[in-house]
């Protein structure tokens, strides 16, 4: 696979980065996941637009311009002949040479990564047809989650305990709600209306909720962007989570209770094939 590190493309056993990168360090960087269906990049500047965001709350500078990305993205699903899969996309604040907790000089080069991961059949997953079961937890994540680091480590612990409990994915609960997924925002749908917690600093912005709450408003649903509990959750007629690499992925379990009848809901699937349909 050919991969992109700071203005080079190589094969990807000779990429390299230094063992001073502050992202390798102190997990100083931030990063972006664009999906690729068709071969067609998926919401590319709600991507671009929250780096520039996330980049800017760390007092970090963008080293390319968005045209500059998207030509980057381009060349490697072209190169990778990409069908289905994602695009990783990685700005750390460099590597400066030594440790130090002060970040340093602002003109210390970023690193700057990207490659893809090819995902034959994306859309289609069985995951998307069965939906998948989470269990929730406490989140322990730190407090500026509406910046997208590479800090995830918590959510990786999370992911790991509900497969040891059986389940795919974890919601996780702070002082009493839920605040997202441990990679996806979270959501219920009781009677016509989707309720989804509001933006904040508690959870990450994503890109995909915001194209999805557009379409449901378009498609008359009603939207309540609020907190909601576990118990609110389950006794919920649906359930389902947004990603840029699930899109919109039914939850039919939470902590072993079915949601409605345990099986993927109608309007969650009628969701879906929207927000298929116009981001394709
Ligand atoms: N994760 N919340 C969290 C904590 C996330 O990590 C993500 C995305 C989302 C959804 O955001 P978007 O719709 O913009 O992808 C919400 C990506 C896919 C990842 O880490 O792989």
């Amino acid at each position: 696979r050919t991969v992109y590190v700071n203005g080079e493309y190589l094969p990807e056993t000779e990429a390299k980065v230094s063992i001073f990168d502050r992202a390798f360090l102190m997990a100083d960087g931030v990063y972006e996941v664009t999906s690729v269906l068709g071969g067609k990049l998926i919401d590319f500047d709600g991507h671009a637009n929250r780096l520039d965001r996330s980049l800017g709350e760390l007092e970090m500078k963008a080293p390319l311009t968005k045209d500059e990305l998207l030509e980057i993205h381009r060349e490697l699903v072209r190169e990778n002949e990409i069908e289905d899969g994602l695009v990783y996309l990685q700005i750390t604040r460099g590597a400066p040479g030594d440790r130090d907790f002060a970040y340093p000089d602002p003109d210390t080069p970023p690193t700057v990564v990207l490659f893809t991961q090819s995902k034959p059949g994306l859309a289609d997953s069985a995951q998307s047809k069965e939906g998948i079961k989470v269990i929730s937890i406490e989140d322990q994540r730190w407090g500026r989650r509406d910046i997208k680091t590479v800090q995830l480590l918590f959510p990786s612990m999370g992911k790991m305990m509900a497969k040891k409990a059986g389940a795919d994915d974890a919601w996780m609960v702070e002082d009493g709600a839920v605040t997202e997924g441990t990679s996806n925002n979270a959501y219920i749908i009781k009677g016509d209306t989707i309720i989804t917690r509001h933006l904040s600093n508690d959870i990450l912005h994503g890109i995909t909720r915001a194209a999805v709450l557009r379409f449901a408003r378009e498609a008359q649903m009603k939207v309540e962007e609020r907190p909601f509990t576990i118990e609110e959750a389950q006794a919920a007629d649906e359930a389902f989570v947004t990603s840029a690499s699930a899109f919109v992925m039914p939850v039919v379990e939470i902590d072993g209770a079915a949601i409605g009848d345990g099986t993927p809901g109608a309007r969650t699937a009628r969701l879906r094939e929207i927000y298929l349909d116009e981001s394709r």
